[in-house]
């Protein structure tokens, strides 16, 4: 299968992730907005539908840049952000999450993208260890309203367990969950097999091992190199198409500042790994 239901959109597995677009550290303006505007255009001319942003990635750049190169958006576009969290003036990351916050957070973005709807905002969840409780409801309730509202077509949940997940679903639907996820890290497995069985997209983040990890352990794993020069394809294609291997409901949103990569990564669409190769990978975790 080679799309997937994300809130009312059927969307292609492989997307993109927007946060590799501002400055280092996901902070200010791009080292080279020539670049980054030509990434996002070609993003559309390779017919890919679904791309993940936030507000706070710049913060405002990533969302400025989409819309400079995009807007007026392709009507099948599936743009999606998430909230929780925002940037001060040294570019650290603090918590912006009541539930005012989150609704304002929403609107921010529908403002600087110029869109009436997004296709789905996650609630992006700053500390995952924190069990689900009334506060976590109270976030889930702005959701609810702003999706309500017609802000939102879906509601996304980020960085969460399955206790958040389970409780969620008790109190409305949940449109995907976007979790770290990688060849390497597997640990939200069990969230994964939930969305796998409630037929809710699943969206790794970090699905090439991050971009704040000059060493890539993931793209540097010794498997991984041997794969791609054994298939003759690069070593970011053999991790994602490994991630696509995993589950039907997996949509990729991989980040790069760079058109040859974005190229690279979408190429995946076409590559299928041997099965004797998907079981070394698999061994990896
Ligand atoms: N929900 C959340 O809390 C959350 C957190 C993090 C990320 N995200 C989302 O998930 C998306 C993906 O995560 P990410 O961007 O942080 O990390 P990632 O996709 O795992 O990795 C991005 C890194 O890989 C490099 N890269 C990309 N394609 C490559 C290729 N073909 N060959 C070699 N290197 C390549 C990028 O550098 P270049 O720029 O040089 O290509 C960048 O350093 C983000 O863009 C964002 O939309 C969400």
């Amino acid at each position: 299968m080679d799309r997937f239901p994300l809130a009312g959109h059927t969307v292609g597995r492989v997307g993109y992730g927007a946060m590799q677009l501002p400055g280092p550290g996901v902070f200010g303006p791009p080292r080279d907005r020539a670049e980054a505007l030509a990434v996002l255009r070609r993003v559309v001319e390779l017919g890919i539908d679904h791309i993940d942003t936030s507000q706070y990635y710049g913060p405002d750049v990533a969302n400025e840049l989409i819309r400079d190169a995009l807007h007026p958006y392709p009507a099948d576009l599936a743009i999606v952000s998430k909230v929780g969290a925002r940037r001060d003036d040294t570019g650290a990351w603090l918590p912006w999450d009541d539930p005012a916050d989150l609704r304002q957070g929403i609107e921010d973005n529908l403002a600087c993208l110029r869109v009436e709807q997004l296709a789905a905002v996650n609630l992006r969840l700053l500390d995952e260890k924190e069990p689900p409780g009334q506060r976590f409801d109270d976030q889930l309730g702005a959701m609810v309203e702003a999706r309500d509202a017609g802000l939102i077509a879906g509601i996304g949940l980020s960085n969460i367990t399955v206790e958040h997940l389970r409780r969620a679903r008790q109190q409305t639907e949940i449109a995907c969950v976007q979790n770290p996820y990688n060849l390497l890290d597997r640990s939200s497995d069990p969230v994964l097999a939930e969305c796998t069985a409630a037929g809710i997209a699943f969206v790794p983040f970090f699905p090439l091992g991050s971009g704040f990890n000059p060493q890539n352990p993931v793209l540097n794993n010794d498997t991984v190199r041997a794969a791609a020069e054994r298939l003759g394809i690069g070593a970011a294609q053999v991790v994602l198409a490994w991630t696509l291997t995993v589950a039907p409901n997996v949509l990729l949103i991989p980040g790069t500042s760079s058109v040859a990569h974005l190229e690279e990564n979408t190429a995946v669409r076409d590559v299928e790994l041997p099965a004797d190769v998907v079981a070394e990978l698999n061994a990896l975790a």
